[in-house]
């Protein structure tokens, strides 16, 4: 027989194969800047490496400058019409616009999820991978910033200095935080357009997480936030996902100082004898390979599994591992090294029985009704411990068991699991996530082709404490079935049968740390894999080397409290007037 978890993947499998007959129709090619034809040979002040959250900011504040010749290579093409559409994301994982990229199986962490391992998903399309991430836009806690000033030894990255990129780059459109809190703080001329999705059935929920002790606030990227729940802040404006291609590229399609060379892969950065980086190679759409001549700069922002790759593909990374595939050593630097991200675990709890919503669903709109919560077992603490984000599904709902089984790849059993406990009710979908964890893990070469996919050891829950932490943490969060709330709706866990778990008793520490381990999966959240401090100085240049940046989620010397993409376009904001400070207005007539 088949289940209900089979027949969604395989419906959103056959929607995914006509999505691409779509593509051919490009319906969104009118959207984007046009590829430039580059030739074998061509010169530019600056050559950027990856049109995503990072590279597409950078290309476009870079091209601000007229008279400075900017080239972005993108590696994919056009995000295609369910990138685009906001209410759509869970058909984008495993599909063309994914690097498909996994970790390796360790065969302790990830093994309910499918084969055993995490599917590391990566955008491969303008914007990287703001074209499918989820849109939740969080700032992070202050406190995450004073880590990166203390590891480039430089308080230019604390919050405080980084305000103005913060604010530079949004622009907030939620009208009651508008009014509320003014401008002080909140972004509203920025090139990133931010809205609410406020919704009525978020209400129980509130009141659930206010009688636990958390606020409820209008903004939780006030800079004055610690812990509490909110509707978060959306990457959505006028129906449509506001990627760093809508936001960044789009408007700049007319500068003709500007050129994108799209369904291209740059394989390697060229030094010359005095390791100043020259230029990158790189192969075309039409498997040509060119060299491409950098007069200023390159910067690489391939995203934080593939910018460490691109390092140590040209020689810059771990002596030892380059020569095991003799690679000339240009940088002995601990490339790949400290691999970050959040260690998240799904919990699901009933809410309020009903029937199933018949209606189709908005495409434009974030698929469900969602809060995103910060707690922390001290709760006067001046950061949080955990986030919660909280997804509403209605009763009997598929697009729980897409999320379950395409976004996150549990096995059919989870999915399952979670799907017939939560049969006539409306199911609250729980993403728990550790903020802070102390595991790490490692991009390594997979070979000395460029073509073969890192190898990724994704390294969660290799430190003891984040399992620690983590029972700690669901401990604290199961609270919420016996809130007033809850216990009116007649609101439970839904339980999941996991045979080595099974025999704990529930709701103690032992069962929760048990339960981590089993649902252990990723947030996405790669990072710091050439950070700063290890790897770059803190004007994020590569060390040993000249002429040479690193500017994406590679660069944070941790992740923010929160999901990164915010983060990551400041970063990005910053290093271009970094960039713009080293050269000056007009280079070319020094
Ligand atoms: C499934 C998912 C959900 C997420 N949800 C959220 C969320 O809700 N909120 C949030 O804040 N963050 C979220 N994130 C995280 C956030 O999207 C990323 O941290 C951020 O986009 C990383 O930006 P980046 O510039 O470092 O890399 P990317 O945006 O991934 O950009 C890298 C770019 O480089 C290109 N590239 C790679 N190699 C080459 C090459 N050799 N030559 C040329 N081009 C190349 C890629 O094709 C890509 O376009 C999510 C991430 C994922 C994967
Ligand atoms: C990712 O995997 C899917 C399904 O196997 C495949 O169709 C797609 O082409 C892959 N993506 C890339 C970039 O190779
Ligand atoms: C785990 O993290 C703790 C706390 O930061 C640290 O003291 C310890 O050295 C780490 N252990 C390992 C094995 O890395
Ligand atoms: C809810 O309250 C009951 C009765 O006080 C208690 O036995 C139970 O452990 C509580 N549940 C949770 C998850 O805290
Ligand atoms: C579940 O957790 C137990 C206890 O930590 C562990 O022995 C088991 O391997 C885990 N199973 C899975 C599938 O993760």
């Amino acid at each position: 027989m088949t289940s209900v978890v089979e027949t969604v993947v395989a419906t959103v499998r056959a929607v995914q194969a006509a999505l691409l007959v779509v593509t051919g129709l490009q319906l969104t090619g009118y959207m984007w800047p046009p590829s430039a034809t580059v030739s074998n040979g061509a010169t530019y002040d600056f050559i950027i490496v990856g049109a995503g959250s990072a590279g597409s900011v950078i290309a476009n504040r870079l091209s601000e400058e007229p008279s400075l010749k900017i080239l972005l290579i993108e590696a994919g093409g056009d995000p295609p019409i369910e990138s685009v559409l906001p209410g759509i994301f869970p058909t984008i994982p495993n599909s063309a616009y994914d690097y498909n990229i996994t970790s390796e199986n360790d065969g302790y962490t990830s093994q309910n999820l499918k084969n055993g391992v995490a599917g590391l998903t990566a955008g491969k399309m303008l914007g990287g991978s703001s074209s499918l991430h989820h849109m939740i836009h969080v700032r992070g806690n202050p406190n995450d910033y004073e880590k990166w000033a203390q590891a480039a030894n430089d308080e230019a990255w604390n919050y405080w200095n980084l305000l103005e990129y913060f604010i530079k780059s949004e622009k907030v459109e939620d009208e009651n935080i508008l009014a509320v809190e003014g401008t002080q703080y909140v972004g509203t001329d920025g090139y990133l357009r931010l809205t609410k999705q406020p919704s009525e059935d978020n209400a129980p929920i509130f009141a659930a997480f206010n009688e636990l002790g958390h606020e409820i606030v209008l903004n939780s990227n006030n800079p004055f936030f610690t812990v509490g729940i909110s509707e978060p802040l959306l990457n959505i404006a006028d129906g449509l996902r506001q990627s760093a291609a809508e936001a960044y590229l789009r408007p700049i399609a007319d500068r003709s100082n500007f050129h994108l060379l799209k369904n291209t892969q740059v394989t390697k950065v060229l030094f010359d004898d005095s390791n100043n980086a020259y230029g990158v190679e790189a192969i075309t759409a039409d498997g040509e390979t060119i060299t491409i001549n950098a007069h200023l700069e390159v910067i690489l922002t391939a995203g934080a599994l593939i910018t460490p790759q691109l390092l140590m593909l040209s020689g810059v990374g771990p002596r030892e591992h380059l020569e095991s595939y003799n690679i000339p050593v240009i940088s002995d630097l601990p490339v790949g090294k400290n691999l970050q991200d959040h260690i998240p675990a799904i919990v699901v709890h009933t809410l309020a029985p009903g029937e199933p919503v018949t209606a189709p669903a908005n495409p434009h709109l974030f698929p469900v009704p969602t809060t995103t919560a910060y707690s922390a077992l001290d709760m006067n603490q001046a950061y949080p411990d955990y986030q919660t984000i909280n997804l509403i599904f209605p009763p009997d709902s598929t697009a729980l068991i897409q999320f379950c089984s395409l976004v996150f790849a549990y096995k059919d059993e989870i999915c399952q699991g979670f799907f017939d406990g939560g049969s006539g009710k409306s199911t609250l979908f729980t993403v728990h996530n550790i903020l802070y964890a102390e595991s790490r893990g490692e991009v390594l070469l997979r070979s000395a082709n460029p073509t073969d996919a890192p190898i990724v050891k994704h390294g969660i829950y290799s430190n003891e404490t984040d399992l620690h932490n983590m029972a700690l943490y669901l401990q604290h969060f199961s609270r919420i079935v016996n809130t007033t709330a809850f216990r009116d709706m007649g609101s439970e866990l839904v339980e999941l049968d996991l045979p080595e778990c099974n025999n704990l008793e529930r709701n103690t520490y032992d069962y929760w740390r048990c339960y981590a381990l089993n649902l252990s999966a990723t947030m996405w959240h790669y990072s710091s894999t050439s950070s700063m401090g290890p790897v770059l100085d803190s004007n994020l240049r590569v060390k040993g080397v000249q002429r040479l940046r690193v500017a994406d989620a590679s660069a944070m010397p941790n992740p923010t409290s929160g999901n990164i993409n915010a983060a990551v376009v400041v970063l990005a904001e910053k290093a271009a007037d970094l960039i713009k400070i080293t050269y000056g207005p007009s280079p070319r007539s020094q």
